[in-house]
């Protein structure tokens, strides 16, 4: 078993430096709409008629604003994690998909379905670890390292996931790592290192991490969370493995955000501390009115801290956007037929390999 210091964080200073100007330029443009109430209804009225003239469902993730949940949810359509996103997209007969959440997940449902057809409310919603892993760099780092499995978070291009062996998510990162540390492989592991990191940890193999984070989870502050926990001394801590390792090891719970949500709905507890996007406090509050829920503070002065637990990405996807896709056709997802085909092979290992 390898050591956890023995693990290996491989920084790519240039690409990191562009990927830092990209982000801050990304979050310069991003803003989040203010509906009346009157307005609200009027697009729900007017998306749930157009969902039914396109055969469309809506597909999203937790962090999505909670309209946006509660109409998936009165549509028939579905709101989870990353990973039950590509499976609900992909068993679901309607022929349209307007997947509410990052790009790499409009993507993933694209790959998984070429015949359908596949809208983002707006393709700009991005992820700092999708642009954190520019296919070229990664793919002369993985030349580099032959003779290592490569395992890419779903959170990256279509073109990323292309190169991969395996795509997996947090649901079930540790799960698969762990099948292919008793293979013997050795793991290239992109592109979010502090998943990496807890993987590493929790399994012992030999991974090379590639230096990538979220800029939400990277806000997280274990000091803040012990300061809060001092105030409800019975609150238990859920921490998503996006985040530092200082903060998963004040964790009580460490998961996905399927795995959270579960914790919180389980747990005899009646009160969380929660160390991932607030968008989340919709489903936990939805399955437990009587429990309580509070935000994990934020360090809020960090470079690219705008939203502090909250994905200002994410927060573009709206409800005029969900109009205008399916109303115009914008924000169509487009893959190169043969990149699908590539990065199919990943995708489908990580789905079969969660079937068994
Ligand atoms: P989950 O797979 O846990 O939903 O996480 C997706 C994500 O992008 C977290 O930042």
């Amino acid at each position: 078993m390898i050591n956890p210091a023995d693990t290996v964080t491989i920084a790519v200073p240039s690409s990191m430096d562009k990927t830092r100007e990209l982000v801050q330029k990304h979050l310069m443009n991003v803003s989040t709409p203010e509906y009346s109430q009157e307005q609200v209804i009027a697009y729900k009225e007017r998306i749930k008629h157009l969902l039914k003239v396109h055969n469309a469902v809506i597909v999203a993730h937790y962090y999505t604003d909670p309209m946006i949940q509660a109409l998936a949810e009165e549509t028939g359509g579905c709101v989870a994690d990353s990973l039950e996103m590509a499976r609900f997209g992909q068993q679901h007969e309607a022929e349209t998909l307007i997947v509410a959440g990052v790009k790499f997940m409009g993507e993933t449902a694209k790959i998984l379905t070429p015949e359908k057809q596949v809208f983002m409310p707006t393709q700009e919603a991005t992820c700092s670890l999708d642009l954190g892993c520019p296919v070229d760099d990664f793919s002369a780092f993985c030349d580099q390292h032959v003779d290592r499995e490569v395992v890419v978070y779903a959170n990256t291009s279509a073109a990323v996931k292309a190169r991969a062996d395996w795509v997996v998510t947090s649901s079930i990162a540790v799960q698969v790592v762990d099948y292919l540390d008793s293979e013997s492989k050795k793991i290239i592991w992109a592109p979010d290192k502090h998943l990496g990191n807890y993987v590493q940890r929790q399994t012992g193999a030999d991974m090379l991490l590639w230096d990538g984070a979220c800029i939400v989870h990277e806000e997280f502050k274990a000091q803040g969370i012990k300061q809060l926990k001092a105030l409800y001394p019975k609150a238990l801590v859920l921490v998503h493995p996006e985040s530092p390792q200082s903060v998963v090891e004040v964790a009580d719970v460490v998961g996905s955000t399927s795995q959270l949500i579960k914790a919180s709905q389980t747990m005899d507890q009646d009160t969380f501390i929660v160390a991932t996007d607030e968008g989340i406090f919709y489903k936990m509050q939805q399955l437990s009115p009587e429990k309580k829920f509070y935000i994990a503070p934020t360090g809020g002065n960090g470079a690219t801290c705008r939203s502090c637990a909250n994905c200002p990405w994410i927060a573009m996807n709206s409800l005029e956007k969900i109009v205008h896709a399916l109303e115009q056709g914008t924000d169509e997802i487009h893959v190169d037929a043969e990149l699908g085909r590539q990065a199919m092979i990943p995708l489908d290992r990580m789905l079969s390999f969660t079937a068994q």
